[in-house]
C-alpha cells in the first residue's frame, strides 16, 4: 500500500529535522499549550525520556501509515484505548498527529509547499478515522 502525497510527507519531515533539529521539545509545547490538562500526566518523566520514546513511535506510525501500513492503523486503534486508561481523552489523542504537522510546518517554514499541505491534509484526515473513540 503507498499513500498518494508519502514522498511530501517525507520531504517535510526531512526538511524539518535539517531546518529545526529534535522537534521534541517543541512539538510538547505546542500540545500543552492546546491540551494543558495533559502536561500533568509527564511529571514523572523528568528526563524526557517518555516524550522522546512517544514522538518516536508518532513518527514510526506516520512512516508506516504512508508505507506498508503492516500496523500502524491496528496500533492507532490500540493505543487511543491505552491512552484513555492513562487520562488522555481521545480527542486529545486524535490531535497529536496535527500538533506534529502544524511544528513540521513551522520548522520547514518557507520550504514548506502546497503540495505538503495538501499531503498532510489528507494523511490528517486518514489518520482521524482510525484515531476515534472505539465507543463513537
Ligand atoms: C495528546 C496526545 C497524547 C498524550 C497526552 C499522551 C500521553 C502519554 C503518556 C502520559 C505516556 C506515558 C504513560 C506511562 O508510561 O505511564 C505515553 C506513552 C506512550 N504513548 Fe502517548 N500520548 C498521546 C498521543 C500518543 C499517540 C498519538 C501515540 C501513537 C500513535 C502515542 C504512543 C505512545 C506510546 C507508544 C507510549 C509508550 C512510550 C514508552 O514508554 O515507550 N501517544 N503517552
Amino acid at each position: 500500500m503507498s499513500f498518494e502525497g508519502a514522498a511530501e510527507i517525507e520531504r517535510s519531515l526531512e526538511i524539518a529535522a535539517a531546518r529545526g533539529g529534535d522537534l521534541t521539545d517543541a512539538i510538547y509545547a505546542r500540545l500543552f499549550g492546546a491540551f494543558p490538562e495533559t502536561e500533568a500526566l509527564f511529571v514523572m518523566d523528568k528526563g524526557g525520556q517518555v516524550r522522546g520514546s512517544m514522538l518516536a513511535h508518532v513518527f514510526e506510525t506516520i512512516f508506516d501509515f504512508i508505507g506498508e501500513r503492516r500496523y500502524a492503523h491496528r496500533f492507532i486503534r490500540a493505543e487511543i484505548v491505552t491512552h484513555d486508561g492513562y487520562g488522555v481523552a481521545p480527542d486529545a489523542f486524535a490531535a497529536f498527529f496535527g500538533i506534529v504537522r502544524d511544528e513540521v510546518r513551522a520548522a520547514c517554514a518557507s520550504d514548506w509547499t502546497a503540495s505538503m499541505e495538501e499531503a498532510w491534509r489528507r494523511l490528517l484526515d486518514e489518520l482521524h478515522t482510525y484515531a476515534v473513540s472505539p465507543a463513537a
